[in-house]
């Protein structure tokens, strides 16, 4: 049977320039053609888990423009249920103006449009009252607002969902609610997200193993059974009841690192939903993540069940 996942999210509409380097406040950098492609993390990460194998149905909030046509529809063309996404009337739909270095590092700046409208009250009419209904697992992010998020994990731990929070991008300075962290089964942050939940000063990625591995065991500390913290081309580590992990990642030739994040957590959902080891499913994770990094745009990079198979049977 395959697995049934729902993500309750944001829906963007990308435009992405490659500059040689990321420019500093105030510099105006030069860069290649624009590219535009759905995304936003919500939709990423529905999108990744339709084409790694999962049923997969999307809440979220559209505007009534061009934008939104084209993600409605970039979303039915994965077979992804979109009765649970709605089109609000005299609003855009989410934006996000990308910039991505050579290397594949990038920045984001969003215009959340209509991701911003999906209230707890919204949730509930494009849900019918039922977030979780027969999900195996809901997967959530933070490009929607907080007590929207708060209110599905609530409902996912409460119908025996696995819920599982991708804590990005964090709000601003200062903790996330509490009973947001109680109410996760499986957090899943980068370094920096990771630092800022800690109330730690901004890291410098690429640290040692165990300064990681240990941040994990204290994010376990304030909830959720199971954390992973993703180290971009250097792996991740992660902590459950069972102790700490590590996972070096898989050597790619990156281009572009946006959606490389969502795809790596649609796959560790998909893989701990399905009951595998966390070491079995965070590998797996890393590898869907890789396959989506040597590609560009979000969506457009995402990758298939079949290539993450045959990264991970290419990669003793
Ligand atoms: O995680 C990548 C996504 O973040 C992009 O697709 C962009 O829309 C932002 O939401």
């Amino acid at each position: 049977m395959d697995e049934r996942l729902v993500v309750v999210g944001s829906l963007n509409m990308d435009l992405s320039v490659t500059v040689p380097r990321l420019p500093r406040p105030g510099e105006t950098v030069s860069g290649a053609d624009v590219v535009r492609g759905p995304g936003g993390k919500g939709g990423n990460q529905a999108v990744a888990a339709a084409r790694l194998g999962a049923r997969v149905r999307m809440v979220g909030l559209l505007g009534d423009d061009a934008h939104g046509v084209e993600l409605r529809a970039a979303l039915t063309a994965e077979g992804i249920d979109d009765s649970a996404v709605g089109t609000l009337p005299d609003t855009a739909s989410g934006l996000a103006l990308i910039v991505v270095q050579h290397d594949g590092e990038n920045t984001i700046t969003l215009s959340p449009g209509a991701n911003h409208h999906l209230d707890e009250a919204t949730l509930r009419s494009l849900t019918e009252g039922l977030v979780a209904n027969s999900a195996d697992t809901v997967l959530l992010q933070l490009e929607v607002p907080l007590p929207t998020v708060l209110a599905a994990a609530r409902e996912a731990r409460a119908a025996g969902a696995l819920t599982v929070l991708n804590a990005a991008p964090l709000p601003g300075p200062g903790p996330l609610p509490a009973e947001l962290l109680r109410a996760v089964d499986v957090l899943i942050v980068n370094e920096t997200e990771a630092a800022g939940l800690l109330g730690l000063p901004d890291v410098p990625s690429g640290g040692r193993d165990e300064d990681w591995t240990a941040r994990a065991d204290q994010l376990r500390r304030l909830g959720p059974g199971t954390v992973v913290v993703t180290l971009g081309a250097a792996g991740a580590v992660a902590a459950d009841a069972r102790g700490p992990l590590t996972e070096p990642g898989f050597p790619v030739d990156a281009v572009d690192a946006v959606g490389a994040g969502d795809a790596f957590c649609a796959q560790l959902a998909i893989a701990l939903g399905l009951g595998s080891p966390l070491a079995e499913s965070v590998r797996r994770a890393c590898a869907a993540g890789a396959v989506a990094a040597t590609r560009r745009g979000a969506q457009n990079a995402l990758p298939t069940r079949a290539e993450v198979d045959s990264l991970l049977a290419a990669t003793p």
